[in-house]
């Protein structure tokens, strides 16, 4: 477990993998319970609109397992609320959704989207869910997200891994900004050992949701492996 950062592991590519074939194997939730024994703090999962990777049998199991707390990242509709309000996951983080994206691309538009988000975040906080805004490192939308009832916003790092001049900067303000208002702050999307490092020093980053860089290291190393070492350049950013 980390020290005072959190760790949450997106599972969503062992469904992908599993999904490729058509059978049980592997299974989302033995792989849950997997990084959970490895000291990962949490569990992400992406029930898609078109179920792509994560099903719905998939979020019942590990919602209804819940050994670490399940950050369950949905599209702001009305079907997914309600899966949420009935599986009760500690967290519900609100991402934008595109069919034809491969990942999520961008972040939330809380500015331009307040009428759409505004009830679907007060259904969720009245099921007792804590909502979380996906949204890029942006100042008007950090605010615009304490406005509409979040309680936490995950900033995308996307752009920062992909290299983007001056994104660590506006990261490091954005989650300065979001403490400020008083949300609580996440970052994820994209990061691998060589990157973390910076991203976790951000003092008031409190979780980093992983996945896709951590899977694929579990083919090399293994899961626990590559949790540990992520957690430890997580940590050792911290101390600095
Ligand atoms: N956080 C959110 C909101 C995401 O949508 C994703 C990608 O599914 C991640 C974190 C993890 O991104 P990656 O798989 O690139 O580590």
């Amino acid at each position: 477990m980390s020290v005072n950062i959190r760790l949450g592991v997106n599972v969503d590519h062992v469904a992908t993998l599993r999904n490729a074939r058509g059978g049980p194997h592997p299974d989302p939730l033995t792989v849950a319970k997997a990084c959970a024994a490895a000291g990962a703090d949490g569990i992400t999962i992406h029930l898609r609109e078109d179920r792509r990777h994560i099903r719905d049998a998939d979020a019942v199991a590990i919602c209804g397992w819940a050994g670490v707390p399940v950050n369950f990242e949905m599209a702001a509709t009305d079907e997914m609320a309600g899966i949420a309000c009935k599986l009760r996951p500690h967290g519900v983080c609100i991402v934008p959704e595109r069919r034809t994206e491969i990942t999520t691309e961008g972040g939330l538009d809380v500015v331009g989207q307040r009428a759409t988000l505004a009830p679907v975040i007060a259904r969720l906080n009245a099921a007792g869910i804590a909502v979380s805004l996906f949204i890029d490192p942006d100042p008007a939308q950090v605010r615009a997200s304490a406005e509409v009832g979040a309680a936490v916003v995950e900033l995308h790092t996307g752009a920062y891994a992909n290299g983007k001049p001056g994104e660590l900067q506006r990261l490091a303000a954005a989650a300065a900004l979001a403490a400020e208002v008083g949300l609580e702050c996440h970052a994820g999307h994209g990061l691998t050992f060589d990157n973390v490092a910076p991203i976790a020093a951000l003092p008031e980053i409190r979780e980093l949701n992983i996945g896709h860089f951590l899977m694929g290291e579990a083919l090399l190393t293994g899961l626990p492996a590559a949790i540990h070492e992520m957690q430890r350049l997580m940590d050792a950013a911290r101390k600095v």
